[in-house]
């Protein structure tokens, strides 16, 4: 009985786990390297760029900080810049948790 409740406790966290992929998790292993920690523009795969890395904890960007226009950015990257697009490597979950923590980022959440 109390292994059932166990297995029952793993599936469920497991699920809460996958409804909500880890932003600051994700932004670590695929944003960092170029746009930094956080997220000054200052990553070590920054230099040698011929365009710098925005910074991502600015209050504005370029391109807006709407949640669509961040996620297009995302998706599909700024064709002829370093940055890359991550409609093929990440699933749509997984770019929407990074719209929310570069909120993070820009210190509105
Ligand atoms: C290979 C380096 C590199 C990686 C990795 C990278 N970027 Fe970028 N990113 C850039 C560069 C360079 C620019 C600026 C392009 C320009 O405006 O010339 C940019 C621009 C942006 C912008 C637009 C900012 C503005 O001011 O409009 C956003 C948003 C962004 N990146 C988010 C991300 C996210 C989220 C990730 C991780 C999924 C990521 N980037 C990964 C290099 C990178």
């Amino acid at each position: 009985m109390r292994r059932n409740c166990l297995i029952l406790l793993l599936a469920l966290t497991t699920a809460a786990a996958q409804a909500a992929p880890d932003g600051k998790a994700l932004y670590t292993t695929w944003c960092a390297g170029c746009h930094g920690a956080q997220g000054l523009g200052d990553g070590p795969d920054a230099k040698g760029f011929d365009s710098k890395p925005s910074s991502l904890a600015s209050a504005t960007y370029k391109r807006g900080t709407g949640d669509k226009a961040v996620l297009k950015i995302i998706t599909n990257g700024i064709p002829g810049t370093p940055m890359d697009s991550y409609g093929d490597k990440l699933a749509e979950d997984q770019r929407k948790a990074l719209v929310q923590y570069l909120k993070v980022l820009r210190g509105e959440k």
